[in-house]
């Protein structure tokens, strides 16, 4: 007989999981979804086609209970706010964060308040955001202007910020660099992601140095952070004030994290560079179609940034052991999942209707 211990998850998530290693205020169970522990897919097909001879492997952090990476690093947030006593949290963001951020709270029965570009955020993070209950709060404005405003709210009200400026969302989410080595048994020798404000990159790095320090790899893998070309402030030098690109997670023209992201690729011998919108799609439709691995449009700009890097010739990766980060899953936009691909064909419900459209007559 099985006993009903046996049915359930012996996974508690990332604060669970990785207590000791995480610098922050955890004196209260941790609020978690059971986040984390995300699947590391093997990608033949796709390697092949961006060149072939080199291994190529997916972090799938879409699978994470809301949909994005972001449940790791708002697991520790809001189960330090917690602790701290808070009654409330507030964030600006492209959209992930924003349903992250109301996912948890509500599973905390903190308040919860939004703030998000009106008309720039995929449908599938509205969606989510306004269904955990939050409060959703549409700016006239950009990513850019709304942290600038949540950061100046919370300095007035008794209201916890959660964006990646509160260090315990980064000492969440480095969990993701944790498990990769955990289930490599090494570093990778590289690692690919998307950058936007920075945060993801930054925290990578920062698990990676921890476990190098305590001597759990032997290396550390070199980053390849990739923006879109609309949005690209790190690659350009210089703030963008008006980000623009279809892959509106990283639509972000002055991140917070620019410098330690600058530290973390040169300390890596990395590289950052730009990718067109028509590129992301390019390799966001290649990720799905070779591999089966929906992501949404951001992800596929770190596939882009290698197809680039070998096109140009600066990236080697010829016998290298490749890891990209996919951060959020494809179903979180579905208007762009759907945009450019033909409709389904419609027939009526007789097997001759089928069989014509198979062309089996
Ligand atoms: N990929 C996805 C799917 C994201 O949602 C984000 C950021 C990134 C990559 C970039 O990560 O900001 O740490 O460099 N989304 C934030 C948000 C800005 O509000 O959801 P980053």
């Amino acid at each position: 007989m099985v006993s009903a211990a046996h049915t359930v998850s012996t996974w508690h998530g990332v604060v669970a999981h990785y207590r000791p290693r995480l610098r922050i205020n955890s004196s209260v169970p941790p609020v978690t979804l059971l986040e984390g522990n995300t699947p590391l897919i093997p990608a033949p097909r796709l390697a092949r086609a961006l060149g072939g001879d080199f291994e190529l492997l997916l972090k799938y952090e879409g699978v994470n209970p809301t949909g994005s990476f972001k449940d790791r690093g708002m697991t520790a947030a809001i189960t330090q706010a917690v602790a701290d006593g808070a009654q409330a949290v507030i964030c600006a963001s492209t959209g992930n964060t924003a349903a992250s951020a109301a996912a948890y709270a509500a599973r905390a029965g903190l308040a919860c308040v939004v703030l998000v570009p009106d008309g720039k955020i995929a449908a599938g993070k509205l969606a989510g955001a306004l269904s955990y209950g939050a409060q959703v709060i549409a700016i006239n404005g950009n990513f850019d202007d709304g942290l600038r405003m949540v950061r100046e709210a919370t300095e007035r009200a008794p209201i916890v910020l959660v964006n990646n400026i509160n260090p315990a969302r980064l000492q969440g989410q480095k969990t993701a660099a944790f498990e990769i080595c955990d289930a490599l048994g090494e570093a990778p020798d590289w690692l690919c992601l998307p950058v936007g404000n920075a945060g993801n990159i930054t925290a990578y790095w920062m698990g990676f140095t921890e476990y190098l320090e305590d001597g759990l790899i032997r290396s550390r893998p070199r980053l390849l952070g990739a923006q879109a070309a609309g949005a690209a402030p790190i690659v350009r030098g210089h703030v963008v004030e008006k980000p623009e690109t279809i892959a509106t997670a990283i639509r972000i023209g002055n991140p917070v994290r620019w410098q330690q992201a600058l530290a973390a690729l040169s300390e890596s011998n990395g590289h950052i560079t730009d990718v067109t919108d028509e590129e992301i799609l390019h390799w966001y439709r290649m990720v799905a179609q070779t591999e089966g691995v929906f992501v949404e449009p951001a992800c596929a700009s770190s596939l882009a940034a290698i197809a680039k890097g070998r096109r140009e010739g600066w990236l080697d990766l010829r016998g290298k052991r490749v890891v990209c980060v996919m951060t959020g899953h494809g179903l979180k936009d579905p208007d762009t999942a759907l945009s450019g691909l033909p409709a389904p064909v419609t027939i009526q419900p007789q097997i001759e209707a089928l069989l014509d459209v198979l062309q089996v007559r």
